[in-house]
């Protein structure tokens, strides 16, 4: 693949976080080229190396940008080698610069991500040694260049990443703080809830941490690239490099940058969070439009910040949540009273993101929109909810809010479910136990298979008031699904006691289970 001059094009690939793809894929249109293929976090596009760069400087959601300098179909670990030898490696990188590769996807014939980066190392020092230049080293911190290798159905891509650093590190945020947000997760959250759809008077984080979501709305409503303040220094050292002026690109990026009418404000109970945020946002050189202070979610009001009843408004939030900050019980009141405190709210959105589908579900607010993926280990939720006159905001609360009753049932089943979560998810389980009896006034069984749960009921012995029992069964019956998640028609029940003898094999006239 030609990269010799600025003007000739080629295939660059975008990496992005998975089931993200959709996102990137539009960025790519928006910049009026044209997109060659999908992949899971991988999307590639044609273009020329200049256009390439500009991606690089204004993708929002992309983590890197890789130019190809060899694909193809490869199914052997000879056939491979054959690949690299086709790449042009004294040509495209610079005698005695040493390299880090990076390798991604998985293919049967290589088992070790580690065994295909020696590959590539070698064919480098081969053809250095053929020109009898300096053999070039391996460096996995600062490399001057790294290369990228993407496996993923029967096809290599091999090429030149041309970002040394993640794309996510903006460098305006020195100090995340306890659970920063990653930026370019903030700007796929911001993407999904379509926040700059129309311009908003207002956008407001109440428990803004280092200031992610602000600082990252801010940019994306004023059209600021979000590479613009990139040094060429965290660029790949390549020869690619030569053929384009970064200068020049990040400063026809800034000729685009808009001033919208949105007021950014954001708040945080910890003011050591409070002061990071304002240092961040000092750096990403946006201080005189977004304003941070201390102040707690019960406080959370119109009036705080002077909003009108007509003042269109985005509430978007990344709550604490248990993986990170926070304890299970503590959380579910937080967000309640994040829900109590929104519906004072006339006219405004929120947008959550979170890891817990479940306290996204103790708001006890019906989503207009849910969408679920996989970052940094953890399956995260983003919701989007309409609040207000103007929508049927809030659900009947008696629908959607368990009662308090059955919340020590439904805590225990998400304290075990997170328990075994990585067991779980590294040994690829759908089908396991949820609760075994724990709690004695909850007599059941539950275990769930893939999409399906099986609750067995124990009968309660006779000193229970049968209607108590009978009570607390229609409530299992009702939340248990919900707070998993499961339809409720995929909830299989069984009755299960202890039988004389004679009655346990005659015939029922009714079947067991119970939709
Ligand atoms: C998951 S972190 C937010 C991280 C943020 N999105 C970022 O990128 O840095 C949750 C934040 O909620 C704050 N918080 C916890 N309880 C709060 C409350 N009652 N009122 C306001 N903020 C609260 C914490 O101090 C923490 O900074």
């Amino acid at each position: 693949m030609n990269h010799k001059t600025e003007h000739s094009t080629g295939i660059f690939a975008i990496g992005t976080l998975l089931a993200t793809d959709d996102l990137v894929a539009d960025e790519i249109v928006s910049q009026g080229l044209a997109v060659k293929g999908r992949q899971l976090g991988w999307v590639t596009a044609e273009g020329t190396l200049i256009e390439a760069y500009r991606m690089l400087c204004t993708t929002r959601v992309g983590d890197r940008v890789v130019w190809l300098l060899a694909r193809g179909e490869v199914r052997s670990v000879d056939k491979f080698r054959d690949l690299l030898r086709t790449v042009d490696w004294n040509n495209a990188l610079y005698a005695g610069g040493n390299v880090r590769v990076d390798v991604t996807g998985k293919v049967g014939w290589v088992k070790d991500t580690r065994f295909a980066g020696q590959l590539v190392m070698d064919a480098i020092r081969d053809q250095a040694s053929l020109a009898e230049r300096p053999r070039p080293e391996y460096e996995s911190d600062q490399p001057d260049v790294r290369i990228a290798v993407r496996f993923g159905r029967g096809q290599v891509d091999i090429g030149v990443n041309l970002n040394r650093t993640p794309l996510n590190q903006r460098g305006y945020r020195a100090e995340g703080g306890e659970a920063p947000l990653r930026e370019t997760l903030a700007q796929v959250m911001l993407a999904r809830l379509k926040v700059d759809r129309k311009v908003p008077a207002i956008i407001t984080d109440p428990c803004c941490g280092s200031g992610t979501i602000l600082i990252e709305a801010c940019m994306r409503l004023n059209q600021i690239a979000p590479q613009c303040h990139r040094s060429s220094d965290q660029l790949s050292k390549w020869t690619g490099l030569e053929r384009i002026s970064w200068t020049a690109i990040t400063a026809e990026e800034r000729t685009k940058e808009r001033q919208c009418k949105t007021r950014f404000m954001g708040f945080d109970i910890d003011p050591d969070a409070v002061t990071r945020a304002r240092a961040n946002i000092e750096r990403a050189g946006l201080s005189h439009l977004i304003s941070v202070e201390v102040g707690e979610i019960k406080d959370f009001s119109p009036a705080q910040m002077n909003i009108s009843e007509t003042d269109q408004t985005w509430i978007l939030a990344n709550p604490p949540y248990g993986n990170r900050l926070g304890r299970d019980d503590d959380l579910v009141t937080l967000y309640r009273l994040l829900r109590d405190k929104c519906k004072a709210f006339a006219n405004a959105s929120l947008g959550l993101i979170t890891s817990e589908r479940t306290l996204v579900q103790a708001l006890g607010l019906r989503s207009n929109k849910k969408w679920e993926m996989q970052a940094g280990g953890l399956r995260l939720n983003i919701a989007r909810f309409e609040l207000g006159l103007k929508s049927e905001q809030f659900n009947n609360e008696d629908n959607t809010i368990p009662p308090e009753e059955v919340l020590p049932l439904l805590n225990r089943l998400s304290k075990n479910l997170k328990n075994r979560s990585k067991l779980l998810k590294y040994n690829n389980i759908n089908c396991y136990r949820v609760y075994d009896s724990e709690l004695p006034e909850f007599n059941v069984v539950i275990d769930r298979f893939a999409d399906y749960l099986h609750i067995q009921e124990y009968r309660p012995p006779k000193t229970v008031d049968p209607k108590s029992a009978n009570h607390r069964r229609q409530l299992v019956r009702q939340w248990v699904p919900k707070h998993l998640g499961i339809p409720l028609k995929q909830a299989i029940y069984k009755e299960r006691f202890r039988q004389s003898r004679k009655s346990q094999y005659e015939k029922r006239a009714e079947p067991l289970c119970i939709h």
